[in-house]
């Protein structure tokens, strides 16, 4: 991580943290090295085994079943060994389990009124420590930028038949029409550090969510070769 990273990073800390209530405590540097390692574990999945086989012309409906199939259970995968939350999310969400929450728009919001102005994306971070309740929360965030592989199934001309499964899967879908180069969402890392001021119990590991419209339409080959 360069150093230009990191002090930008605390440039966002800083300004988030002023934007919402004041709290002195700043994040654990073991925290945010594990939020950077999933997000990074995260990214290096996705490019082997989704963008690399769109940079290398493959159909992108194949591409797409394997991304419905194994993309989203990541996350849960992630989350498991790290044993922290991690998530993405986006202001416009094509999966309703992936909605952010209120620090987690704020943020984004916020990354967008930065990135407007000018500056670069890829030194974008947010980490705070936050009271939820009585539970008192590690929050981290980073950007994603939209690159030319992501607009297959985040762009403006979609392919009909990823246009078609799209709609059958994920019909309130707000994450199409996107740009190169914009910001396409972002990793979320949530730590619960102490309940009513105790450690918390330990980390519950979590299932693999469940698809959102089952995949009984996805999966069928006759279905998608109806398509071509
Ligand atoms: C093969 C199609 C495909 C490609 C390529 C793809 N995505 Fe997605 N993306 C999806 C689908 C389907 C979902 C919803 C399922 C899920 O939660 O993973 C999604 C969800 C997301 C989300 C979570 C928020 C939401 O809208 O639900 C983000 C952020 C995201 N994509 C960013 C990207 C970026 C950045 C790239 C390129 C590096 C990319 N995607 C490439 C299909 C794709």
């Amino acid at each position: 991580m360069s150093k230009g990273h990191t002090v930008a990073g605390w440039i966002v800390f800083a300004l988030a943290a002023a934007a919402c209530e004041p709290r002195a405590e700043r994040p654990a540097e073991a925290d945010i090295l594990a939020a950077r390692q999933a997000a990074l574990s995260f990214d290096q999945r996705l490019r082997r085994e989704i963008i690399d086989r769109i940079v290398r012309e493959e159909d992108p409906v194949a591409v797409y079943l394997a991304y419905a199939d194994n993309v989203p259970g990541w996350g849960t995968e992630i989350s498991n060994a790290a044993r922290l939350d991690f998530s993405r999310t986006a202001l416009g969400v094509r999966n309703p389990a992936s909605a952010p929450d209120d620090w987690e728009r704020r943020q984004m919001e916020l990354f967008n009124f930065l990135a407007d102005s000018g500056q670069d994306p890829e030194s974008f971070e947010a980490a705070e420590i936050v009271q939820e309740g009585k539970e008192t929360v590690f929050r981290w965030l980073r950007p994603v930028v939209m690159g030319e592989a992501c607009l297959t199934c985040h762009g403006e001309a979609l392919d009909s038949r990823i246009k078609l499964l799209l709609g059958q899967e994920y019909p309130l879908d707000e994450a199409e029409g996107y740009s190169e180069g914009q910001l396409g969402g972002a990793y979320s890392v949530r730590k619960v550090l102490s309940i009513d001021g105790k450690p918390p119990p330990p980390y519950a590991t979590q299932p693999r969510p469940a698809r959102p419209a089952g995949d009984a339409q996805l999966t069928q080959p006759a279905a998608v070769e109806g398509l071509q």
